[in-house]
This record gives C-alpha cells, sequence and structure tokens, in this order.
C-alpha cells in the first residue's frame, strides 16, 4: 500500500513538472513564435504608474508591393495588392471610391437600413480627447467580441478590453493616427453612422496641430462591418502620411492588438494594482499608399476565439492557429486573446488539442489510470527504489525550473510565473521586484 501511494505522489508530481513544461512551450514560447515576425522589443516598454506594457507585435508588411505599387501609381492603373498578415488579409485599392460612405449627407441615399448618423458635437471641436461609441452589433476584432469603441480625434478608434494610457500603442484601428486637432477650424467634423451590421467614423477635413490657415484638409473614415472586415477609406488626402510631421505624434496607419493581465498584490502593507499588457500583434500599412480615392480593405481570417465547439475548434482547416479547446469552459483559444488570464488559470491544465478527445469520456482515461496502478503496484520493493530516486530527480528538475522561471520574467516559464504568483514558493514582495526591474 506504501508503495502505492508513493507511485501515485510520483504521478502527480510527474503531471505537475509536464504542466510547467507544457507551459514553458506553449506560454510565451507560442507568443515569440506565433507570428514568424514577431519579436520582443525593447523600445517598446513603457512604464504608466502601474501599467506595463510588453512588446511582442511589430509585423512589417511586404515592403516590395509598396515600391511597385508608387510606380503602377505613375501610370495610373489601378492597383490591387493583397498581403496576408496571419490574423487578417489586407487588401490595398487606388480604386477604393465605392467603399466610401459618405456621412456627410445624410441617410437617406445610403442604403443601410435603419443607420442613423450623428455628428460628435464634442469630438469635433476637442484636440486629445477619446470618447466611447456603442455599437448596435458585436464586432470581432481579431476574433475578441466587441460592444462599444473609443472614438478620438486622432484619427482613429481605440478597441480593447480596457482603455488605457497606451491604446494608440497597442488596441487600435487607425486608418490615420497622426497630429490633428479639430479644435483648430470649424469645419472639422467627426461623424459616426452605427447601423445594424455596419459602424463607420468619418474623420471629415481634418487638420493638424500646429498648421496655419489654408493647410490640407484630410477626409477619410473607417468602417467595421458585421463579418469583422474592416475598410480604410480616404475620401481627401491632400499630402501624403508620409510628410506627415511625427515628432510629437506617431503617424500610423492599420491595426493592433494585445491582452491585458490584472494582480492586486500587498507590498509593505499597502494594496498595488498592476497590469501587464501584452502587445500580441500588429499590423502596420504603408504610409505612402494612401491618396484620395483609395482604400483598404482588412479581412478577418477564422481565430481560435471565434470556434464555438470542440470539433470545429481542433479541426486544423477552421484556422491557421494551433487552437485548444477548454472542456470546463467551453471555449476555444490559443492563448493569446483578451481572455487569457481566466484561460490561465481555469484551463492551463485542462485544455487539450487531441480531436479524438472531443467525444472521449473522461472516466475511459481514469480507468486506465487504475489498472496501470494495479500492474505496478505487484512489483513491489523495486519500484519503491526507483520511485525514491524519481521523487528527488523530479524535485530538483522543478526547483531549477522555477529559479529560471524567476531570474528570467520573460521567459515562457517567467511568464508562467507571472500568471501564476506563487506565493507559497517566493515572498510575494520578492518576486514583484523581478517584473518591475526586469520589464520596465
Ligand atoms: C513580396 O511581394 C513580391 C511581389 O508581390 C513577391 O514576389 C515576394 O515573394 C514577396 N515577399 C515575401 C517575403 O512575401
Ligand atoms: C489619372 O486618373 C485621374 C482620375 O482617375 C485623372 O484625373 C488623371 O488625369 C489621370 N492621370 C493620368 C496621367 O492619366
Ligand atoms: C452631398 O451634398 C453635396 C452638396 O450639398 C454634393 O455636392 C455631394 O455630391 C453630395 N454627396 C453625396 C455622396 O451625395
Ligand atoms: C466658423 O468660424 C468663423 C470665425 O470664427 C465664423 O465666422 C463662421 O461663421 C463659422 N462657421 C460655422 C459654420 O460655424
Ligand atoms: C499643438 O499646438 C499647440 C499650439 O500650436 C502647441 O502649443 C502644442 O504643443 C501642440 N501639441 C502637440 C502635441 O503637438
Ligand atoms: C464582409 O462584409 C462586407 C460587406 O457586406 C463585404 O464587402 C466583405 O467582403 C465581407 N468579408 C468577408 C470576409 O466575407
Ligand atoms: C518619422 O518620420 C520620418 C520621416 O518620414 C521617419 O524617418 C521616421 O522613422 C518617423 N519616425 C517614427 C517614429 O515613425
Ligand atoms: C512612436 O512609435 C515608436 C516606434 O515606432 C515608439 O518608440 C514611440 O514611443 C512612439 N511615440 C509616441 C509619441 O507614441
Ligand atoms: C481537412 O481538409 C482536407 C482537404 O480538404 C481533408 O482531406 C481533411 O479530411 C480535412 N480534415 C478535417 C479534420 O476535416
Amino acid at each position: 500500500m506504501h508503495t502505492l501511494e508513493t507511485l501515485f505522489s510520483v504521478l502527480c508530481l510527474l503531471t505537475a513538472v509536464a504542466y510547467v513544461q507544457g507551459h514553458g512551450n506553449s506560454n510565451l514560447y507560442e507568443l515569440l513564435t506565433d507570428d514568424k515576425t514577431t519579436f520582443l522589443s525593447k523600445d517598446f516598454k513603457h512604464r504608466v504608474r502601474r501599467t506595463t506594457i510588453v512588446e511582442k507585435g511589430g509585423e512589417k508588411i511586404n515592403t516590395t508591393f509598396a515600391e511597385s505599387e508608387e510606380n503602377d501609381q505613375n501610370t495610373n492603373t489601378t492597383i490591387n495588392t493583397i498581403d496576408d498578415h496571419r490574423y487578417y488579409t489586407s487588401k490595398f485599392t487606388t480604386r477604393g471610391q465605392s467603399y466610401f460612405i459618405d456621412l456627410t449627407n445624410g441617410t437617406e441615399s445610403l442604403p443601410y437600413e435603419g443607420l442613423e448618423i450623428e455628428k460628435h458635437e464634442i469630438l469635433s471641436k476637442a484636440y486629445l480627447k477619446a470618447a466611447f461609441v456603442a455599437l448596435k452589433f458585436p464586432f470581432y476584432f481579431y476574433g475578441n467580441k466587441v460592444q462599444r469603441v473609443v472614438v478620438t480625434t486622432g484619427g482613429f478608434l481605440s478597441v480593447g478590453p480596457l482603455f488605457h494610457a497606451y491604446a494608440h500603442v497597442v488596441h487600435y484601428i487607425a486608418p490615420l493616427m497622426a497630429n490633428f486637432n479639430p479644435s483648430i477650424d470649424n469645419s472639422t467634423e467627426i461623424l459616426v453612422g452605427s447601423g445594424k451590421d455596419i459602424f463607420i467614423v468619418q474623420w471629415k477635413n481634418m487638420q493638424m496641430n500646429n498648421t496655419v490657415d489654408g493647410s490640407p484638409k484630410y477626409d477619410f473614415q473607417t468602417i467595421l462591418h458585421e463579418n469583422g472586415t474592416i475598410v480604410f477609406a480616404y475620401k481627401d488626402v491632400p499630402v501624403s502620411p508620409v510628410k506627415l510631421p511625427n515628432d510629437t505624434h506617431n503617424v500610423t496607419i492599420g491595426i493592433a492588438d494585445g491582452l491585458v493581465l490584472s494582480f492586486v498584490y500587498d507590498k509593505g502593507g499597502k494594496i498595488h494594482f498592476h497590469n501587464y499588457i501584452y502587445s500580441y500583434h500588429r499590423i502596420s500599412l504603408p504610409l505612402r499608399n494612401p491618396i484620395s480615392g483609395s482604400a483598404f480593405i482588412l479581412d478577418l481570417e477564422p481565430t481560435c476565439i471565434r470556434q464555438t465547439t470542440c470539433g470545429a475548434c481542433l479541426n486544423k482547416n477552421n484556422t491557421r492557429f494551433n487552437c485548444k479547446w477548454c472542456p470546463s469552459l467551453q471555449r476555444c483559444s490559443n492563448g493569446l486573446d483578451w481572455h487569457r488570464q481566466s484561460w490561465m488559470s481555469r484551463c492551463a491544465k485542462t485544455a487539450y488539442d487531441d480531436p479524438e478527445k472531443c467525444s472521449a469520456q473522461i472516466p475511459g482515461k481514469d480507468t486506465n489510470t487504475m489498472t496501470k496502478k494495479k500492474q505496478s503496484s505487484n512489483n513491489g520493493a523495486l519500484i519503491g527504489g526507483i520511485v525514491g530516486f524519481l521523487v528527488i530527480m523530479v524535485l530538483l528538475i522543478i526547483l531549477v525550473m522555477f529559479y529560471y522561471a524567476y531570474t528570467h520574467p520573460q521567459s515562457s516559464s517567467g511568464m508562467w510565473l507571472i500568471e501564476h504568483r506563487p506565493a507559497v514558493l517566493f515572498s510575494k514582495a520578492r518576486f514583484n521586484k523581478v517584473p518591475d526591474d526586469q520589464l520596465l
């Protein structure tokens, strides 16, 4: 009986090691390799009070097409370029007039049922301001469900699990993010069109901050479709965005998403809140492309989180990601979405990627383990010796792994440790110093 108990604890420990190793391979490693072009860049680490941003995104698009694009523009032909960014496929066309849905003349001429158009009076006269606007349909951004967006005066929307000071770096949909100042000119309008399957924000007659009278006015918009497609349509681009000043405010066209991990901890008797914001993907579209009448179209590719059944989740034909199914939450994920925190706490141990398990019964697994245990117990003493040795090895491995994770917070196991703060093993105060020193 004693041997049986020891064997059982070894099995548990082995499971614990497999768990740590599994995370070693699937957390940060997946984060770094999930996209071939991602890398950990030091330039993007910011500290905003107790918010940490860890940048892992940064997808560069094929510049070859951008150059051929410019040549083609001189010969006045229609350009259609297609680029694949894993989460989205982007298309650019210089003949994109038909994509532009002008909101300035009211809804009458527009073929969208139930579309309501409103000029945002406050934003239209403000500078460096933003406002929440609710959507009438659920919009899926990187597969994450969005019910409201933040409209800004800076030519972009912020879309994320929360609005934070670095939304323009991590969580945005930007047809033309620049240092625009709507308060300069009273002809500037920020219009919002909200329908049952379409959402449009038009930035009309936008002028840069620090401009003199008669300087160029931009008119452009972003359109969100119910199927996840994002359109950037440009009506007036008097000066190429490449030439816009970027010294105090970045000029950006594209989208970016990240996830937020929130922690509360006790340090020196005070309660601290710390958000870690991981930027996991970004698409930067070429600033030189937009001209008057052109458009970018970004079509959403199928993502894990949009799969609602185990079978759909684990069918490799459905997405390009390594999806796993979590039976307790009935959720599909690759760990990189807005719900990562609940995924890590409730699914990390139980999620699987083997399609055969979708129909398999959990009790079946238990009987297997039981028969193995029974067989093993027949071998008695010999097993006892091996077991003792294994226990020591396993404990050593665990200690080494925790030490590594503790000293390398940006490694896969380090990220795992951040998410599983083991208060029993390390004093909280000591552990919390690690990310502060190394991430900021
Ligand atoms: C970039 O685009 C060009 C032209 O479309 C293509 O020939 C080339 O293979 C692409 N390069 C990459 C890395 O995708
Ligand atoms: C290119 O097309 C635009 C309108 O589509 C036209 O105004 C312009 O004259 C054309 N340029 C050339 C060189 O044909
Ligand atoms: C909107 O109205 C203006 C004049 O008020 C007109 O010039 C313009 O063509 C109209 N645009 C659309 C899309 O109907
Ligand atoms: C815009 O401002 C100018 C001067 O401040 C004023 O004369 C004009 O009536 C305003 N136009 C509108 C449409 O409010
Ligand atoms: C915007 O313009 C005002 C007035 O010219 C200037 O004081 C301010 O510093 C500018 N802000 C930015 C962020 O460029
Ligand atoms: C999404 O819907 C829009 C508008 O109906 C359509 O133009 C676009 O092609 C659709 N995208 C996909 C990927 O089906
Ligand atoms: C700002 O614009 C200049 C000139 O176009 C460019 O070389 C530089 O990389 C830009 N800086 C940033 C931060 O985008
Ligand atoms: C602009 O972007 C660069 C990287 O492209 C970043 O390092 C910098 O902090 C950004 N500047 C602002 C003001 O957001
Ligand atoms: C995936 O697609 C291939 C080719 O169409 C097909 O042979 C295979 O059965 C599909 N796999 C699943 C799990 O549906």
